[in-house]
């Protein structure tokens, strides 16, 4: 995509399921002199009390990740302010600022077990803009590997996209890694599209690959892949499965 525009509006999740994709973005820039001066990022949220310096905040993620390893400029970066004051505000500056820039290109999203996108967790709209999320027990579980296994210590609160946000990108990847996210992909692609499984609102999208490894896509291979209303599901050899809806 950066290729081919350079000044391509990218929308980028955390979580250690898109750390590869982040050190091969990495490599791509050192190695084949991948340019990111002119790209737009915007991250899909950022947990609500953690300042930019704490090791854990999503900011200090991508700074760590991309941002200072690439040559990505910071006044093209754009991720939501955990630490606002008016919190309702910064959603709603966030949403202008997606929509200054002309909208998002391509948006990378990973899932978590129970189906959330960003932290849209089970329960909200499928059309919800970027809100004030609040992170569902079993999300703060998950991610309390990332705080010395102290769940207390995860927020409760994150300022995230939210699904019409999602859904207002161009385009859309959704990758998903390890048997503990096979269960989520069987429900987003095969059960009926609810609110209780908030990626199953990609399927309302027309433009979305969903990269799968083994182990994420066992049920779905196994169960009734042939029955996804999908234009192409094909094995690559960078993944086990591609879905593309
Ligand atoms: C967090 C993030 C999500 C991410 C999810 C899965 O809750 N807010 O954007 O998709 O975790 O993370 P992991 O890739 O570590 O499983």
């Amino acid at each position: 995509m950066l290729r081919k525009k350079p000044h391509a509006v990218l929308g980028l999740p955390t979580g250690s399921t898109p750390i590869p994709m982040y050190k091969e973005l990495v490599r791509l820039h050192i190695k084949e002199g991948l340019d990111f001066s002119h790209a737009i990022f915007l991250n899909l949220d950022e947990y609500i009390g953690l300042p930019k310096t704490h090791s854990q905040s999503y900011y200090y993620y991508m700074q760590q990740y991309l941002f200072t390893q690439v040559n990505a400029k910071a006044k093209n970066i754009y991720i939501p302010s955990g630490i606002a004051k008016d919190i309702e505000k910064e959603c709603a500056k966030y949403e202008d600022k997606i929509r200054q820039v002309g909208g998002i290109d391509l948006q990378v999203v990973g899932i978590g077990t129970n189906g959330h996108i960003g932290f849209c967790e089970p329960g909200v709209s499928l059309s919800i803009a970027t809100h004030k999320a609040t992170l569902a027990q079993r999300t703060r579980k998950d991610n309390a590997r990332f705080f010395k296994g102290d769940v207390s210590q995860v927020p409760t609160h994150a300022i995230s996209m939210g699904l019409g946000t999602v859904r207002k990108a161009k385009k859309i990847i959704l990758m998903a890694n390890g048997q503990k996210k096979s269960q989520a992909i069987y429900k987003m692609l095969i059960e009926p599209i609810t609110t209780h499984m908030p990626a199953s609102a990609l399927r309302l999208h027309n433009n979305v690959t969903i990269l799968l490894d083994k182990a994420a896509a066992q049920k779905l291979k196994k169960a009734v892949a042939p029955n996804i209303k999908t234009n192409r599901i094909h094995i690559n050899a960078l993944t086990a499965l591609t879905v593309t809806l």
